[in-house]
């Protein structure tokens, strides 16, 4: 775990900016009390530029949190949606935003079972980060708003090796394996799982494309 710390720092050193926007946000997040469990400055690189390699113009995102993923998919975006439950995380992410200068992001706050059922437009790219029981449930709100081409990217498929382990029947665990399921299972689109070790510890994120 050290090493992958400590190869996560040399990597952003070695890759990255320094982004006064975005480790504003992280730093505006933690003040406000929220959990510290946006992706890693490596990860929002690699969903910006699958924005980025799939030409995508209008991007979804379920889960918010402080719009630390957001910024990374609007500056590659012409739009963005982004649903997020809890109201005083979608203050803290529309704040981060006004702050990064970016003004094509709309927060929708509420369940996102319920606010997904009330998008109608076209998603070229979707970022799937909120409640990971509900995964198979969005996937299929994704798949009704795709066209052939879409991408979906669905965090956290791997969580420490947890959803291969037979014993373990929790909700969330249940949820991936159901997610699996659809996606072994439905023509309308192909899937891979690619597990990651970093800053983060042991967990993994599925890549889809809609057919
Ligand atoms: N994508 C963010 C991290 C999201 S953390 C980033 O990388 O920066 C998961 C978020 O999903 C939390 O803010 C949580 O409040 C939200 N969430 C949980 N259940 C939800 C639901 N049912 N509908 C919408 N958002 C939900
Ligand atoms: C958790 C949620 C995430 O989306 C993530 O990337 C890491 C951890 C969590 O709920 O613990
Ligand atoms: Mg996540």
């Amino acid at each position: 775990m050290d090493l992958f710390v400590q190869v996560d720092e040399y990597l952003g050193d070695a890759l990255l900016e320094p982004d006064a926007a975005l480790e504003g946000a992280l730093e505006r997040s933690a003040a406000a009390g929220l959990p510290p469990i946006a992706v890693s400055a490596l990860q929002g690189k690699l969903l910006h530029l699958l924005v980025r390699i799939s030409g995508a113009h209008h991007v979804l995102e379920v889960g918010t949190l402080g719009g630390y993923s957001t910024i990374w998919l609007a500056r590659a975006a012409s739009t963005v949606t982004t649903l997020e439950l809890d109201p005083h995380h979608a203050d803290v992410a529309r704040e981060n935003l006004a702050a990064a200068g970016l003004s094509n992001v709309t927060v929708v706050e509420g369940p996102a079972l319920e606010t997904l059922a009330t998008l109608t437009e076209t998603v070229d790219f979707a970022f799937i980060d909120a409640d990971k029981a509900n995964n198979p449930r969005y996937v299929e709100q994704v798949l009704r708003l795709s066209r052939p081409g879409t991408v979906i990217v669905v965090d956290n498929t791997v969580r420490q090796g947890r959803v291969a382990d037979a014993t373990l029947t929790d909700a969330d665990v249940v949820g991936t394996r159901e997610l699996f399921e659809l996606l072994r299972s439905d023509p309308r689109v192909d899937a891979t799982t690619i597990q990651t070790v970093g800053l983060k510890g042991h967990d993994g994120f599925t890549l889809c494309r809609v057919s």
